[in-house]
């Protein structure tokens, strides 16, 4: 039998709401009717308790610790998958056969050339220009060069679109950082794998060839399938807001970077390292720092700890946590770094503050670590983060054309200003 949920309003209406269910037997009361049949509305601020869609990508049980992309879980795809075939699995709902994961290899390896005129674009930035910046003014910019994803025939033209967005924003981000060591460009090439192409036109230069590292590339693979999706926060949510509007993929996917760049969303694995860094410097230890984040008063949190939907241990960060032993000891690397977030993590999680408040680390405590110790600069660190999005916010995109049911997104608000007033005249107003 279908559940139902009452409503009983204090002016004696009351109202009968249907009782949606999910496949992991989560349940959700619709309320679409609501205001139509009763005249209120609900409120609801930062959406902690509103769901905006149904969606089939992915599943995330917070209370639990569990994360899976298409019911395959976040462990089984970071121990056996590849970042490709991850984003093949998000965009098409299924694993791809080996034709189909070819072919999309194929295609994205087509599209990795940026459009030359692009080059120019860069020169328009200052030299310490954030490359978050960087990287969303040029997806943006992509929409010039793609006609065909604006328009009726934008979903049409979605598998192209995916490709180019996949493969060009690995080029936009090396060139972004390569503007910002004064390096030249170096463009992509088609027989290398997704991750040492980025890899490679991060890192050579041309009085230098570059060196593969198998450890390097498998945890650059890691940590992109890690970041892949994860369904409807900050930045998934503008994407299918922006998108709502029938704004092409590039612009909604320009907007998701700069959602994700916020500091308590994908931000914050830069704010982890830059923290670390501090307490290693000060050498005082992380007592000041404990201190800080229990203190309501002071504006400080500590960063990569707590989150909206996981009220236990973030899967992800286990997984980065045992990476980070495995990369570090593989590059012979001793980082002062990882001990000292060692400890943090040890001293919170016994700690009644956060054990009241179910804080835990989360995916951004760890990858900084692995980041440097694979190279990567720190203001790259939230770049790293958005290159693994892009699969999964092109898929949530995809997911919100293809519902016959979608609407643009359009929230109501409790109004608490003035009531109407008469114009007063500047010569009378005092
Ligand atoms: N350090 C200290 N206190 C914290 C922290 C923290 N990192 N996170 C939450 N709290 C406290 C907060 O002060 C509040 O205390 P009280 O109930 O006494 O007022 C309580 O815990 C609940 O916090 P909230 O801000 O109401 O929770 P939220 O769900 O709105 O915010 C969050 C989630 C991720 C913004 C928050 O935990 C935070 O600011 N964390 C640090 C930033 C960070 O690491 N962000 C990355 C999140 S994971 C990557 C991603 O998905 O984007």
């Amino acid at each position: 039998m279908t559940e139902i949920a009452k409503l009983v309003l204090k002016n004696g209406k009351s109202l009968e709401l249907p009782v949606l269910k999910g496949s992991e037997n989560e349940k959700a009361i619709d309320i679409s009717e609501l205001r139509a049949k009763t005249g209120y509305i609900t409120i609801d601020p930062g959406f902690v308790n509103t769901g905006v869609c149904e969606s089939a990508i992915t599943f995330l049980d917070g209370e639990n610790g569990v994360l899976r992309y298409r019911g395959y879980s976040i462990e089984q795809l970071a121990k056996k998958s590849t970042f490709i075939e991850v984003a093949y699995l998000l965009i098409h709902g299924e694993l791809p056969n080996e034709t189909q994961l070819k072919d999309f290899v194929d295609r994205i390896s087509l599209h990795s050339m940026i459009h030359e005129d692009m080059r120019h674009f860069f020169d328009g930035f200052a030299q310490n220009t954030h490359p978050m910046v960087i990287l969303s003014s040029m997806v943006s910019a992509l929409s010039a060069y793609y006609s065909e994803a604006s328009g009726k025939a934008s979903i049409e033209n979605i598998e192209i679109n995916s490709a180019r967005l996949i493969a060009k924003v690995t080029t936009i981000a090396a060139f972004a950082y390569k503007k910002s060591v004064g390096q030249p460009f170096v463009y992509p090439k088609d027989e290398l794998t997704y991750a040492s192409n980025f890899l490679n036109m991060m890192f050579s230069v041309p009085a230098e060839s570059f060196v593969k590292d198998k450890v390097i590339e498998q945890a650059l693979e890691l940590m992109l399938i890690l970041h892949a999706d994860h369904e409807q926060n900050c930045s998934a949510s503008t994407v299918r807001v922006v998108g709502s509007s029938k704004a092409n993929v590039y612009a909604s996917v320009a907007s998701g970077i700069l959602a994700l760049w916020g500091p308590l969303h994908g931000g914050a694995n830069q704010q982890v390292v830059q923290m670390l860094e501090k307490i290693y410097l000060e050498g005082k230890g992380i007592s000041k720092y404990i201190e800080m984040a229990k203190n309501q008063k002071s504006e400080f949190r500590l960063m990569g700890f707590g989150h909206r939907v996981y009220k236990n241990f973030d899967p992800r960060a286990k997984i980065i946590k045992d990476a980070c032993y495995r990369v570090l000891k593989k590059l012979e690397i001793k980082d002062p770094l990882l001990e000292i977030a060692i400890e943090l993590e040890k001293t919170a999680l016994t700690d009644d503050y956060f054990i009241e408040r179910k804080l835990y680390p989360t995916l951004d405590f760890y990858t900084g670590i692995i980041y440097r110790a694979i190279g990567i600069p720190v203001n790259m660190f939230t770049v790293m983060f958005a290159l693994g999005r892009i699969p999964g916010w092109i898929a949530q995109w995809k997911e919100m054309h293809e519902d016959p049911n979608q609407k643009i997104a359009r929230p109501r608000q409790l109004f608490t200003g003035h009531k109407e007033r008469k114009y007063i005249p500047i010569s009378q107003r005092i």
